[in-house]
Parts: C-alpha cells; sequence; structure tokens
C-alpha cells in the first residue's frame, strides 16, 4: 500500500485521492473489537468461503432464539431465506433480553428535543433499557386494542422523539410490519404508502419541532385520508385507526371513532406483553424508497436476518463498548435511523443518543453542544452536514468541548476528500478513525466500510467489504473489470440484510436488482477498485439523484411537475452542487397559453412539495420551449445535465430532434 505525503497543501486535493492513507493508531487498534488487517481478512475470508458456518455461528452467538433454525440459507436466486425454521422476536432481542443483566438500568436512549415548550434548547429525556421496555410492552398493548396484529402494516409518521422508536419497537413486538415515513414528505406520500401497502393504523404526532417551527403531521394525515386516485377510490381507505402523540401542544382535529390520543390509550392498557413468537423470514419494516421509474417502491426486510447483520455491522463498524454514548444524526425516517439509532445499538445494549432538530438551531453549534453535553464517543452524520459547518465555520465546533469524541463515520453519498480532511482535523482533532460507510435502504446495513481498528483509510474511499459481503466493479456483461477501471458495482453474493423484496411485486424485484447483470444484486452505482482493492463510489449511475444525502428519483419529481395543470413536459436532472452534492434543476416546458414569470417559479415549486415533500422541491426551475429529444422520443438528458452544470456541449448531438431548442436552452431563455 502506497503511503505518500502529499507534498503541497495546494495539490492536496488531487494527491489526497490516490495517495494519502491514514492508518488507524496503534492505541485504538489494541482496544478495537477488530484490531488488525490481518484479523479482518481472515475473518473476511472464512466468511465468504464458509458463508453458512460463519453466519451461523454467530446467529447462535448473538441471538436470542425461540426455536432454533434448520438451514441457514435457502437461496432460489433472487430469493433468500436465513434461519430458516427459526423463531424469535426483535423487540425481545433488543430489550428483554438486557434486563437480567446490568445493562437493564442503562440508558437505551439518550433524547434531545430541539425547543423546550417554554422556548429554550435542551428539552431531555433518558430512558433506561428497562423504562424503554416497559414503554414499548404499553404501547404494543395499545396497537393492540386498537386492531393491530402480527402481519398487519402500521405506517408510523412521527418526529424524532423516542415514541418513534417505541412504536417501531411495539410493532415489533407484536409481529406488525411498521412502514415510517419521514416527517418531510407530504400528505399526498402519506397516501401513496398507505395505500401500497394497505396499512390498517397511522401513528402520528400533532406535530414536531424543526427549525423554531412546527411540522403539522396530524394536519397532513388527516388530508392524506381525504385523498382519492384517479378512479375515486380512497386511498386511505385501509385505515382503522389513527394513533396521535401529543408533542407540540399544537391543536388538532381528532375524527371520532377514529383518532385516538397516545396518552389516554396508554393509561388503558398494562405493561405487561409477551413477545410473539415470529418466524425469522416474517416482514418486519417495509420503507419507501425511489427508484428510477415510478412511484417510490416498499423496500421490504423481514426479521433475523436483517438483526444479526444490524447487530454486527453496529459492534464492528462503530467498535461499541460498554461506555459508548453513540449519536447516529439520521431521523428514524430513513433505513439510518432504522439500522443505526434504533435496531442495531439497542440489540449490542449501547446508549444511543437521538435528536429531534436542525443542527443550526439555535445556532450552528447545536450537534458540538449536544457532543459537549452528553460526552458522546461515536458520531455518524452526513457528509452533506460535514459540508454545512465547514460553511459555517470553524469557530462554532472550536467553542466546545470535543474530547469526548474518539470515532466519527459518514454515510449517505461519496464524502469529498476536503470534507473528509476537515471531519478529521477539526471535529476529530486528528485523532479519530473515519468509517465512510456505503450501503442502501435495499442492503438493510453497511456494506463497504473501514473497520476502525483494522482498515487504513483513504479519504473519500469506503474501502473495503464488510464480512460476508462481495462486491464487484463489472461491465454491462458482468464481468469483473480490471483494477483502477469504472464499472457497476455489483454484490455477487446473497447477505443476511439483503432485501427480501418490492412490497408486493416480487417481478419488479427481480427486474430492478437481478436482471441488469445477471446473477448479481445490481446497486445502481458506479465504482471503481483502487490497486489496494478498496473501493471508490462514485454514485448512481441510473436516474436517482442523491440530494443533501435523500434519494430522489428523477421520474417522481418530472410526474409532480406533469401534474400540474400548467406543465406540458419536464425533466429533470442533478447538477453538482458544493453543499447538497447535488441540486435538483427541472426543465419545464408550459402548455400553451401559459406565460413563464418569477411567481410560476416559486408555484411549481410548492406544488412539488405538496405532491412529494420538501426534500423533493427543485432548486432550479428552467422554462424552455421544447425539450431536447432523439429521433426516437426519448429526452437527451446527458445534454440537459451539461446545460444545468453550466458546461459546455459535448459529444454527438445530431440525433437532436431540434437544434433550435439547444440554442435556446443553452442561451439562457427562462
Ligand atoms: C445510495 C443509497 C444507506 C443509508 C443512507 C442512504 C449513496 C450511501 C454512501 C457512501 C458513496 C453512498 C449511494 C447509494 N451512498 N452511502 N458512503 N459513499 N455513496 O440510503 O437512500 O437508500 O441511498 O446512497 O449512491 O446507492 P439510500
Amino acid at each position: 500500500m502506497s503511503n505518500k505525503k502529499p507534498t503541497t497543501s495546494a495539490s492536496i486535493t488531487s494527491v489526497l485521492h490516490e495517495e494519502r492513507v491514514f492508518p488507524p493508531a496503534k492505541a485504538f487498534s489494541q482496544a478495537a473489537h477488530i484490531q488488525s488487517l490481518a484479523q479482518y481478512r481472515k475473518l473476511y475470508d472464512e466468511s465468504v468461503k464458509s458463508p453458512d458456518k460463519f453466519w451461523g455461528k454467530r446467529a447462535k452467538e448473538e441471538l436470542v432464539w425461540f426455536k432454533p433454525w434448520t438451514q441457514v440459507l435457502q437461496w432460489k436466486e433472487p430469493f433468500a431465506k436465513w434461519f430458516v425454521g427459526g423463531q424469535l422476536n426483535l423487540s425481545h432481542n433488543c430489550l428483554d433480553r438486557h434486563l437480567d443483566t446490568p445493562t437493564a438500568n442503562k440508558a437505551a436512549l439518550i433524547w434531545e428535543g430541539e425547543l423546550a415548550t417554554d422556548g429554550k434548547p435542551g428539552e431531555e429525556r433518558v430512558l433506561t433499557y428497562k423504562q424503554l421496555h416497559r414503554e414499548v410492552c404499553r404501547f404494543a398493548n395499545v396497537l393492540k386494542k386498537n386492531g393491530a396484529a402480527k402481519g398487519d402494516r402500521v405506517l408510523i409518521y412521527l418526529p424524532m422523539v423516542p415514541e418513534a422508536a417505541i412504536a417501531m419497537l411495539a410493532c415489533a413486538r407484536i409481529g406488525a410490519i411498521h412502514s415510517v415515513v419521514f416527517g418531510g414528505f407530504s400528505a399526498q406520500s402519506v397516501a401513496d404508502r398507505i395505500h401500497d401497502c394497505g396499512a390498517k393504523l397511522v401513528i402520528t404526532a400533532d406535530g414536531g419541532f424543526r427549525r423554531g417551527g412546527v411540522v403539522q403531521l396530524k394536519k397532513n394525515v388527516d388530508e392524506a385520508l381525504t385523498l382519492k386516485d384517479a378512479q375515486g377510490n380512497a386511498l386511505g381507505a385501509s385505515i382503522q385507526k389513527v394513533i396521535v402523540l401529543r408533542r407540540a401542544a399544537n391543536e388538532v382535529q381528532m375524527q371520532e371513532g377514529r383518532d385516538v390520543w397516545w396518552h389516554e390509550e396508554a393509561k388503558l392498557v398494562g405493561v405487561e406483553c409477551a413477545a410473539e413468537k415470529m418466524d425469522s423470514e416474517a416482514p418486519l419494516f417495509i420503507l419507501y424508497t425511489s427508484g428510477s421509474t415510478g412511484k417510490p417502491k416498499g423496500i421490504f426486510h423481514t426479521t433475523a436476518g436483517y438483526l444479526l447483520f444490524a447487530k454486527l455491522t453496529s459492534r464492528y463498524v462503530f467498535d461499541l463498548k460498554e461506555t459508548d454514548v453513540y449519536w447516529c444524526t439520521a431521523d428514524v425516517g430513513w433505513v439510518t435511523g432504522h439500522s443505526y439509532v434504533v435496531y442495531g445499538p439497542l440489540a449490542n445494549g449501547a446508549t444511543s443518543l437521538m435528536y429531534e432538530g436542525a443542527p443550526n438551531w439555535p445556532e450552528p453549534d447545536r450537534f458540538w453542544r449536544i457532543v459537549e453535553k452528553y460526552g458522546v464517543t461515536v458520531l455518524y452524520t452526513a457528509p452533506t452536514a460535514i459540508r454545512a459547518f465547514m460553511k459555517w465555520g470553524v469557530e462554532w465546533p472550536m467553542k466546545r468541548d470535543l474530547r469526548s469524541l474518539r470515532l466519527l463515520g459518514t454515510v449517505g453519498e461519496p464524502i469529498n476528500p476536503e470534507a473528509w480532511i476537515w471531519y478529521h482535523e477539526v471535529i476529530g482533532h486528528g485523532r479519530c478513525p473515519i468509517v465512510d460507510t456505503w450501503w442502501q435502504t435495499e442492503t438493510g446495513g453497511i456494506l463497504i466500510t473501514p473497520l476502525p481498528g483494522a482498515t487504513p483509510t483513504k479519504p473519500g474511499s469506503a474501502t473495503l467489504p464488510f464480512f460476508g459481503i462481495v462486491p464487484e466493479v463489472v461491465d454491462d456483461t458482468g464481468q469483473t473489470v480490471p483494477r483502477n477501471t469504472g464499472g457497476k458495482l455489483v454484490i455477487r453474493k446473497p447477505w443476511p440484510a439483503m432485501l427480501r423484496g418490492v412490497w408486493g411485486d416480487p417481478q419488479r424485484y427481480n427486474e430492478i436488482y437481478w436482471t441488469e447483470i445477471k446473477g448479481s444484486y445490481f446497486t445502481g452505482d458506479g465504482s471503481r477498485q483502487d490497486e489496494d482493492g478498496y473501493f471508490w463510489i462514485v454514485g448512481r449511475i441510473d436516474d436517482v439523484l442523491n440530494v443533501a444525502g435523500h434519494r430522489i428519483g428523477t421520474a417522481e419529481v418530472e410526474s409532480a411537475l406533469v401534474s400540474n395543470s400548467k406543465v406540458a413536459e419536464a425533466a429533470v436532472v442533478g447538477r453538482p452542487d458544493d453543499l447538497k452534492g447535488q441540486a435538483l434543476v427541472a426543465f419545464v416546458t408550459l402548455k400553451s397559453g401559459v406565460a413563464t414569470n418569477p411567481s410560476l417559479r416559486e408555484e411549481l415549486r410548492r406544488h412539488v412539495a405538496k405532491e412529494i415533500g420538501p426534500v423533493a422541491k427543485p432548486d432550479d426551475i428552467r422554462f424552455a420551449e421544447a425539450l431536447p429529444k432523439t429521433r426516437s422520443g426519448k429526452i437527451m438528458r446527458r445534454l440537459l445535465k451539461q446545460i444545468a452544470a453550466g458546461g459546455e456541449i459535448k459529444g454527438d448531438t445530431t440525433t437532436l430532434e431540434d437544434f433550435g431548442v439547444l440554442a435556446r436552452l443553452s442561451h439562457g431563455e427562462e
């Protein structure tokens, strides 16, 4: 492995990519779960040579089973079954199992709200494992009382409060399948998801705090339950009850017979609730995520394999110890919140910190105040947040005592080396290893990552595969490409936390993930492997954008735009953005007779926010007379991307239907 230091700071960026290596500090390695590259390689080789033995051993050691499994893996491509025949319960494995150990009285969740009701920051709650167990059992009884049973789908639309974790664990306890919807999604998105999975219950709150304002969650649910499809059928027809958490002291309408208050229901039930015996392959949750076509699809995960993988990746990637205060800043509305705020840490008996609000509320040092206040030891956040901190200035983190930190992580998008170095120096004081973790909603847990005591890191590379994971970079025919050549990132073998399907659509699952490269799982990402075998993820190569770590399908935003009566056609592309990684640029043609004006741009942005959610609002809308198309009528996205990025138009344009279009677009006719 090369270990050359950059010679001048001016050349740092280009040199970093290729040459700068950060070996783990000796003191860190000596105390780590995995202490050397050799130890990692030995375990890794075992895990891929004899996966049944490797995973079978871990499943026995790590999980509490009601009934043992008979077969580790049953693989009928593309369908996997892990730990076949076994029975267990996820909430039992995250809670009950700790109750007769010293962990019982340890903090399971430390929570800080964005605002106290008196207007000051710092409202806090701590739930020990014993307390969390009691609240989960109590709420599981509330769910049952309101008609939820094994296999039913429950939609969770809550702010980042302990009750979000309680609701998830309570669903798992009774065997109901949860689908958490991020609070930044609209009523329409809530309705679409309810309709797709046929949810019976919604759990929401009167509101949640964000940047000092109140997010109207219950109001959105009310609206969602009035929405209809094109045939006039109510999208929320399957909903029987709405359970409402009192959070923001916000006035809401309660519909008699349908809506009940969480706190009132909780008074009517007991705190004893035995965990249901669930099959290893019982669906655990559905998370909707954007793809290159159509509406978001419901990715679903099952119980045993997911839990085992979340538990082991949490322990080894974050080197979790008894004494850690671990903080993953993701919202539970995303898969990161599922695996690395709730399930992974709790399965390990760790202390997981949850923060409700924005990183710059009331001031840009909020994260660093939290690190200082609670003595956070492990911090896991997104490159987009790191770039924002860089912009806000070093004075904010410098004001706070960050010496408790010992390990830093990032996830969600490629991290540029500048941001990596800044994170390492300004937040980690040059002392903390950084784990750049690559994974997806579909993968359930981290697949490519350094192990902090073992793997020398290179800024910008997610480095090497986790145990049992066989990623490769391939060409269009599925052949592995030589080192330092770009290609498609695939995973060659099944792993315990892999998605089990697209909810209600096995065909689509097969088509999206298993037909692009025969016999392999296709990630949708481009990558290369360097001479050391390190993976450098380039990002999506399909029509999916990564905006501030949020995954947004261009097709989805396009259909939201054309659902506006003034829009004839729309094409959405990404443009590089210093802060968000990518920004959304929409090219729009209007119906005849509609004139462009500045307020129309804002109107269309608001329309997208209403259709999908504020997270999908285009950063830029450009009006055009026509969109550039090939003779066969395909929109020339490559061209639009170049125009959006403000670059010159390169490559062959002779297939353009209308050359004039190109000239008008690129000369800023807006
Ligand atoms: C996509 C998955 C996994 C939880 C958060 C996002 C990109 C994710 C990295 C990373 C480069 C990354 C990929 C991937 N991505 N982590 N460390 N380096 N790219 O989950 O919404 O399912 O998005 O995020 O493009 O495909 P998601």
